[in-house]
């Protein structure tokens, strides 16, 4: 019997900390709520917030005149009424496109007049607008091809006040890439911002236990593809002392199972999704 009751007790143990563990999980809202509002605009960023997901995230690029723009594609075709590559325009021509009316006609059953004339932002804009509502994650997109990006993203944040010690210790904000180099770069120059290196879909298995230290040294932070995870290989990361996030995941089975392997954070379209996900367990 008392055998019986140490078990059970265990048992009632092992469960309470997974249900600890999952309650903990983050949401990014990945470009804003992108899922019910156009990607990369206040529209979206506000609607992450007010669905209370803890982080938004952002992808940046270099204008023509080397100004940070929160965009996702290399060309403006996609998500604006505007055509050709970022790189090509100034920002005051970007800042006459409608970066919302797409959404409208690819989504019949998700729009909003609202959407209209929603306009880019620049990386500026947005942490002045969201730097006191949710932790910011920025993406750096192919900084390796663009010289001067780390050197104007270290300046936003400085601008910002988002290099402040309070800032960084709550780790308000978050600078993520592909890239290992400019991460380390951007590391040199301000050695206690939190970095978060992404992994390419399908690499993750490649990372011997030496590449993982030497990226421990500069990023406390780590993201998969979700479809690349299982449980080991969350752990693994975990025991090096990074916090583990997957991206991008939008279906309510993935994200049960990105709880289940033990991840800190999820990278979502859907953060309203998510959020019930984690209220219904
Ligand atoms: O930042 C994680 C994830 O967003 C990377 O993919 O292409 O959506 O920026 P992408
Ligand atoms: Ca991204």
């Amino acid at each position: 019997m008392k055998k019986i009751l140490v078990l059970a007790s265990i048992i009632g143990l092992i469960v309470t900390i997974q249900a600890q563990e999952a309650d903990s999980i983050f949401t990014i809202a990945h470009r804003g709520d992108s899922y019910y509002a156009p990607e990369h605009t206040f529209a979206a960023f506000d609607l992450g917030v007010k669905r209370k997901a803890e982080v938004i995230e952002l992808d940046v690029r270099f204008t023509k005149d080397r100004k940070l723009v929160a965009f996702h594609d290399k060309t403006i075709d996609r998500t604006t009424n505007g055509k050709g590559y970022i790189k090509d325009k100034t920002l005051k021509q970007l800042k006459k496109l409608d970066a919302g009316s797409w959404f409208n006609k690819a989504y019949p059953t998700r729009t909003s007049k609202s959407f209209k004339g929603e306009k880019l932002r620049t990386l500026d804009e947005i942490l002045a607008r969201y730097k006191d509502k949710a932790k910011i994650y920025v993406e750096m997109k192919n900084p390796e091809t663009n010289p001067g990006m780390v050197e104007e993203m270290y300046r936003s944040l400085k601008r910002n006040g988002m290099l402040s010690s309070t800032r960084l210790k709550r780790e308000n904000i978050v600078i993520e890439s592909f890239n290992e180099s400019s991460l380390k770069k951007l590391k040199t120059l301000a050695p206690k911002l939190s970095m978060l290196y992404l992994v390419y879909s399908g690499d993750l298995d490649k990372l011997s236990d030496s590449k993982i230290t030497s990226i421990r040294k500069y990023a406390n932070h780590i993201a998969f593809d979700y479809r690349d995870v299982s449980a080991h290989k969350v752990s693994r990361f975990k025991k090096k002392g990074f916090i583990v996030s997957t991206y991008t995941v939008d279906k309510k089975a993935d994200m049960i199972r990105m709880h289940q392997y033990g991840v800190n954070g999820i990278f979502t379209n859907r953060p309203s999704l998510h959020l019930k996900v984690r209220n219904t367990k």
